[in-house]
């Protein structure tokens, strides 16, 4: 309504300030001056009328087209401030990423190293069972293989050079014969002397090993014995054990490898080599326990070192997935 009212008043005083002066300038024709006169002044009015109506106009047009200085400046913070929030939330989203990204690196790394240390490890053993093999049998490239069933390089290694190296271990029990019967008595043809029992509770096994022990012409170091196994009790409990009693009755063992029965013949199947052959173990005899990388055999041997009675020194060192401990002198 406001505005209807404005427009026309606007176009009144633009009749009137256009229409009026001709108005004037007749009646100034006509002689009557005072009334040309009033008619004039009513132009002017009407003319400032306009001005100040065309004015409010465009003071209106102007408040239209620019926005509001107080509302504006609101809006602008308002959008910093989300702007601020959307960048505060990206760092901690990048840092968090950071921190993450260094996790991984730090545990890819520590797998890295793990795996170069396996890897030299595996170069060194290589490096040994070369020098070993040309120390015993040399040249020669078809030896049965080690691991798997068969102990692994590093046991071998040191037992072999416990042969060599010590001229007092002429007597060897072995118990689960293979691979490792025909390296010991590699090292004893080598060194010239000792003797090697070893039971096995698989005919079929014995024979292999046999066979390997002729096929490498080390017969008179080694005496495969096949022993089926057989109830022995020990503290009240029953086991199934070799049947040892082909073992001569003076021997004095120097080095016990006990490397059998296999897990799947009973509960703690190996824990009878102590108890039945401690009596017969020399003063610092070696006994060697396979496979202590299973928590049975770790549990077997922490048994044989808490009985007094079996005399084994309290140390361990492991030989790849064996484990050595020392009959006290
Ligand atoms: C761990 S093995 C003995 C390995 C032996 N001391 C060596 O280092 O070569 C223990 C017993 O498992 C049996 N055995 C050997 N090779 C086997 C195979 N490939 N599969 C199943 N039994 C096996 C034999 O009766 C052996 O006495």
């Amino acid at each position: 309504m406001r505005v209807l009212v404005s427009l026309w008043a606007g176009r009144a005083a633009l009749a009137g300030a256009v229409g009026l002066p001709l108005v004037a300038a007749i009646l100034v024709v006509l002689g009557h001056s005072s009334a040309a006169a009033a008619v004039a002044y009513l132009s002017l009015s009407c003319l400032g009328a306009l001005v100040f109506l065309k004015s409010r106009w465009l003071a209106r047009e102007i408040r239209r087209g620019v926005p509001n200085p107080g509302s504006t400046l609101r809006t602008v913070r308002q959008q910093l401030r989300a702007l601020e929030l959307g960048q505060s939330d990206a760092r901690e989203a990048l840092a968090s990423q950071a921190v993450l990204a260094d996790r991984n690196v730090r545990a890819l790394q520590l797998r890295f190293d793990a795996q170069r240390a396996s890897l030299e490890r595996l170069a060194q053993e290589a490096d040994e069972y070369r020098t070993m093999r040309e120390l015993l049998v040399p040249g020669a490239f078809d030896l049965p293989p080690s691991g798997g069933w068969a102990l692994t390089t590093p046991t071998i290694v040191h037992m072999v050079h416990h042969v060599l190296e010590d001229p007092s271990v002429q007597t060897v029990v072995e118990l689960g014969s293979g691979v490792s019967t025909l390296w010991l008595a590699l090292a004893m043809r080598k060194r010239g002397t000792g003797h090697i029992h070893s039971f096995d509770h698989e005919e079929k096994y014995a024979a292999i090993t046999r066979a390997n022990v002729a096929r490498f012409g080390v017969e008179e170091y080694v005496t495969v014995h096949t022993s089926p196994l057989v109830p022995c009790v020990i503290e009240g409990r029953e086991y199934l054990w070799y049947d040892v009693s082909s073992l001569p009755a003076y021997l004095t063992v120097d080095l016990l490898f006990v490397d059998g029965p296999p897990e799947d013949t009973g509960t703690d199947a190996r824990f009878p080599a102590l108890p039945q052959l401690a009596p017969r173990l020399a003063p610092g005899a070696w006994v060697v326990l396979d496979d202590t990388i299973r928590a049975g055999e770790r549990a077997i041997l922490a048994r044989w070192q808490t009985d007094p009675s079996l005399r084994l020194g309290a140390g361990q060192q492991p030989l790849g997935k064996s484990t050595l401990v020392i009959v006290e002198e």
